[in-house]
């Protein structure tokens, strides 16, 4: 029962969405109409630029943080932490006060690998940057993130004795990821994906 508390509470969280909420109040318009129509810190950087893109990122993955370490410290290590950062970024992807149409999970999704797996996720977070200094291409970082992280959990679960949930959290996320951003993947291959540091043009 406490587990499906924290979801949903969780679920409530994550579905607040922080580049909704300032591009709507910066511009007055809503970010699912504007630049690749993602409703995150990218998109927001093309739209409105640096300082409210860095508070966008910033903010989703609070609200990663927030569900997994409030859900940690109530009901401890395990599938009750994992299930709850994965409801937060449900609720970022799908948000109940938005018509269901949200983003794609990253920021959040870093700010819940960040709270489960520090150490996975700083290798993953090392590689995103990396990728994305050398290509400008964010979609790929993030995919990158996503990967690398599950491999460095996969790697490091003996070591950190990490509950299994952890291992199916990451997998789980990765698997959302890519599905998320499959016309990203697709943009990749065709070459035609937009680079860090494009302004929006609608
Ligand atoms: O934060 C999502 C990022 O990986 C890609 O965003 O707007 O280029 O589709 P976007």
């Amino acid at each position: 029962m406490e587990i499906i508390i924290a979801f949903v509470i969780s679920y409530l969280i994550g579905s607040i969405s922080f580049s909704y909420i300032i591009t709507k109040k910066i511009k007055k318009v809503d970010i699912r109409q504007h630049g690749s129509g993602n409703a995150g810190a990218t998109n927001t950087l093309r739209v409105l630029g640096v300082g409210p893109a860095v508070s966008v990122l910033l903010l989703d993955a609070a609200k990663g943080i927030l569900a997994v370490l409030v859900t940690l410290w109530v009901l401890g290590p395990g599938w009750a932490p994992a299930l709850a950062g994965l409801a937060a970024i449900l609720g970022h992807n799908w948000p109940i006060y938005y018509g269901f149409r949200g983003g794609k999970g990253v920021a959040t999704t870093i700010g819940v690998m960040a709270s489960i797996v520090f150490i996975p996720a700083l290798i993953g977070g090392v590689i995103a940057i990396i990728s994305i200094a050398l290509t400008r291409f964010v979609s790929l970082g993030s995919l990158l993130f996503m990967v690398a992280t599950t491999i460095a959990t996969i790697l490091l679960a003996n070591f950190y004795q990490y509950p299994m949930a952890y291992f199916y959290l990451s997998l789980i996320v990765t698997i959302l990821s890519f599905w998320r951003h499959r016309q990203n993947v697709v943009r990749l291959i065709q070459g035609t994906e937009n680079k860090l540091g494009k302004k929006a043009t609608t």
